[in-house]
């Protein structure tokens, strides 16, 4: 029989903290249990086969012209970025274990684009990481695994915190603060929050770059605004222990505007950020590195949740029907 190796993988919502947490802020965010499948079959030789099903890839184009076979054009950046965290990982691997190349065939399972900010990436990474040295003879710590998670986003990205990789791994919320090594599992299941995207008009790595030059333009003035937005996560962190709900909604609502200072929300995402706050939304705003991409609202309870969903459908944009994953990242072993 021939071994199997499947790691399931939670994707993620920033509710606050993203790219100040670049500079060590604190942040916080949500697993999701709208899992990343990554499934890796051993094969005889060492050759990598890498295929994906299910995964939503933007901007593809049929063409169908009288006098020429039809041709299929796909965003290929997208495309091949998707990939590089795969090579980069199974690099990584062999590299910290000190193993020699393994062949296999992997399939990667997701019914979310990659790269509108609901870590994808991230779990591919921890989900290569954590398949590949399982089927290399390593059962990795969790600990291990968002480490190597973190080394794969950031040799692909250039730059990242190890927000995303953390939250991948470890699942249900958590608090982090890279300036000071804390990553925190907050004991909160019991919030409602809906979260939405468009398509994405930067990468992530872009769009940290663009904060990074406003900061090196205008340090005096968005040195102090990063700041800020470290206490503004600080004093959501204990909005969210005493549930005091309103206060952590006008705590999102302002983080919005942090980010519209630090110049990453895009029109549309502003747009239905607002439109939310008027269906009822306590606090709404842009999620993960923005140009687009995901968004996300706190909700007073399920039924109003229920509402705010049906309002993103109506101004076009998706819903992703998905709760906290209070489990992390999980393997299993097909075959032996
Ligand atoms: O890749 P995204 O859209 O989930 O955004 C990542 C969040 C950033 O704070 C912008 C970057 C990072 O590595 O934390």
């Amino acid at each position: 029989m021939t071994l199997i190796v499947r790691a399931l993988v939670p994707t993620k919502v920033t509710l606050l903290g993203e790219h100040t947490v670049v500079y060590g802020e604190p942040a916080i965010v949500i697993a999701l249990d709208k899992r990343l499948i990554i499934e890796m079959r051993r094969r005889n030789d060492n050759v990598i086969t890498i295929r994906s099903s299910g995964l939503t890839i933007p901007n593809i184009e049929y063409i169908l012209t009288p006098d020429s076979y039809p041709q299929v054009r796909v965003d290929s950046a997208i495309v091949s970025r998707f990939f590089s965290y795969i090579i980069q990982a199974l690099s990584i691997v062999e590299e910290e274990l000190s193993v020699r190349r393994k062949g296999v065939d992997i399939l990667v399972e997701s019914s979310l684009p990659p790269g509108v900010g609901l870590g994808t990436s991230a779990a591919i990474s921890v989900g290569t990481i954590a398949a590949y040295s399982f089927l290399q003879g390593h059962v990795l710590e969790p600990r291990e695994i968002a480490r190597l998670g973190h080394r794969v986003e950031l040799s692909v990205q250039g730059a990242a915190s190890p927000m995303d990789t953390s939250a991948t791994t470890f699942g249900g919320m958590l608090y982090i603060e890279p300036s000071r090594d804390i990553v925190e599992k907050l004991p909160i299941t019991d919030i409602h929050i809906v979260v939405g995207y468009v398509p994405k008009k930067f990468t992530t790595a872009e769009l940290v770059r663009q904060v990074r030059n406003l900061r090196n333009r205008y340090g005096e003035l968005i040195n102090p605004i990063i700041k800020v937005a470290g206490s503004i996560v600080k004093n959501a962190r204990k909005a969210l222990e005493k549930r005091s709900l309103e206060k952590l909604g006008e705590l999102m609502n302002i983080f919005h505007g942090i980010l519209e200072a630090l110049g990453v929300v895009e029109t549309e995402v502003a747009r239905i950020v607002h439109v939310l706050r008027l269906a009822g939304a306590l606090g709404a705003k842009m999620s993960g590195a923005g140009g687009g991409g995901a968004f996300v609202a706190l909700a007073r309870s399920k039924k109003d949740a229920e509402t705010l969903r049906n309002v993103i459908k109506s101004l076009g944009a998706s819903v992703v029907d998905a709760g906290i994953a209070n489990e992390g990242l999980r393997i299993e072993q097909v075959g032996i």
